[in-house]
């Protein structure tokens, strides 16, 4: 069965297709990063005219790229949410109508489900049961994933995602959107234990995050130092990068042994950070317990994720209707 699937809900259109849920014959991505990088952050309204704007081409070129015609298509699936109301309209009504139109199928898809179908996509994949985390701009989400279809939410961020923590880390210190990747870069200059920035872990036993305390935590060190030189920043990078790096595996190496797990996946934006999964990797073998990752090209927003997520809720009949509609925030189900 070949999916078309459709991502829209931030700042990347994409689209993709892809064969019985695993073979991706094609993954466009157009990103809107240099069009939010001046606001230091995704402005809705502006992302949802630029989704607009590139949806037809970024479809058009996914067909092409596959070396398929329209008429190959069997199946649709879209980002139906969370995300924002007017950029997620943009994709799911598009891909409706297109399946309306052809009389396909059409599934719309949970956009934290697809990140963890992502982890599905690499070549080596988690056996079930796992941990998943889904790290993000939006989310830092922990499930106990049992089945392709069971996600157990364990635990979520009380107040800022990590993603979000790195973007306004970044944003403080003036080094552009999206600012994981920038503090990613710099902190591989640092060493990251010359600042002490707390460690939130909240009550024993709980799997919530709280990153809000190490942000104001920053912001104070920046403001008090009055940090300006190259640098300096660079040191903060470190030093902040590790302490979300601590929290985030020490969380998902307690979920894994509280639910007898041997295998953690991690999924969304902050995944492709490398300097991450390598840490978690060496504090998790520790424990033999074993880590996967998506490819990097597949660890942010893409639609590739969307497909093979649909196939599933194809294959099992979960079709969206003509008068669905998207939705901004929900429980994963
Ligand atoms: O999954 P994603 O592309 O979009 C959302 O669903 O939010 O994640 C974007 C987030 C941004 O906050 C970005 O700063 C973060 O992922 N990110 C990273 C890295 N690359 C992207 N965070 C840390 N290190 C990275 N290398
Ligand atoms: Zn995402």
């Amino acid at each position: 069965m070949i999916v078309l699937g459709i991502e829209s809900s931030c700042d990347e259109t994409a689209a993709s297709i892809v064969k019985d849920g695993t073979k991706i014959l094609s993954s466009i991505i157009a990103t809107q990063i240099d069009v939010h990088h001046k606001y230091g952050g995704v402005v809705p309204e502006l992302a949802s005219r630029m989704h607009i704007e590139a949806i037809t081409p970024v479809v058009d070129e996914a067909i092409k790229k596959a070396d398929i015609s329209l008429e190959d298509i069997d199946a649709v699936a879209a980002t139906r949410g969370p995300g924002l109301i007017g950029a997620l309209l943009v994709g799911f009504t598009f891909a409706k109508s297109l399946a309306w139109a052809r009389h396909l199928p059409f599934a719309g898809v949970n956009h934290l489900e697809a990140h963890i179908y992502s982890l599905f996509l690499s070549n080596s994949k988690p056996e079930f049961p796992f941990i998943a985390l889904v790290v993000s701009g939006g989310h830092t989400n922990i499930y106990h994933v049992t089945s392709y279809t069971n996600f157990e939410l364990m635990g979520q961020t009380r107040d800022d995602a990590a993603g979000e923590a790195f973007d306004k880390v970044a944003k403080m210190m003036g080094l552009g959107y999206p600012g994981g990747p920038i503090i990613e870069r710099l902190a591989k200059t640092k060493n990251p234990a010359s600042i002490k920035f707390p460690r939130t872990l909240l009550e024993k036993g709980s799997f919530d995050f709280s990153f809000s305390g190490l942000k104001s935590s920053v912001a104070r060190y920046i403001h008090d130092n009055k940090i300006a030189t190259p640098d300096e920043k660079a040191q903060i990078a470190a030093s902040f990068q590790e302490a979300v790096i601590d929290v985030l595996s020490q969380k998902l190496i307690t979920a894994a042994l509280h639910k007898n797990c041997r295998n953690i996946g991690v999924s969304g934006g902050v995944s492709a950070n490398q300097t991450f999964v390598n840490k978690l990797t060496q504090k998790a073998n520790f424990q033999k317990i074993n880590i996967f990752a998506p490819p990097v090209e597949l660890c942010g927003d893409n639609a590739a994720m969307i497909a093979a997520r649909g196939y599933i809720m194809i294959q099992q009949g979960q079709l969206c209707r003509l008068s669905h509609d998207v939705f901004s925030r929900t429980k994963i189900d």
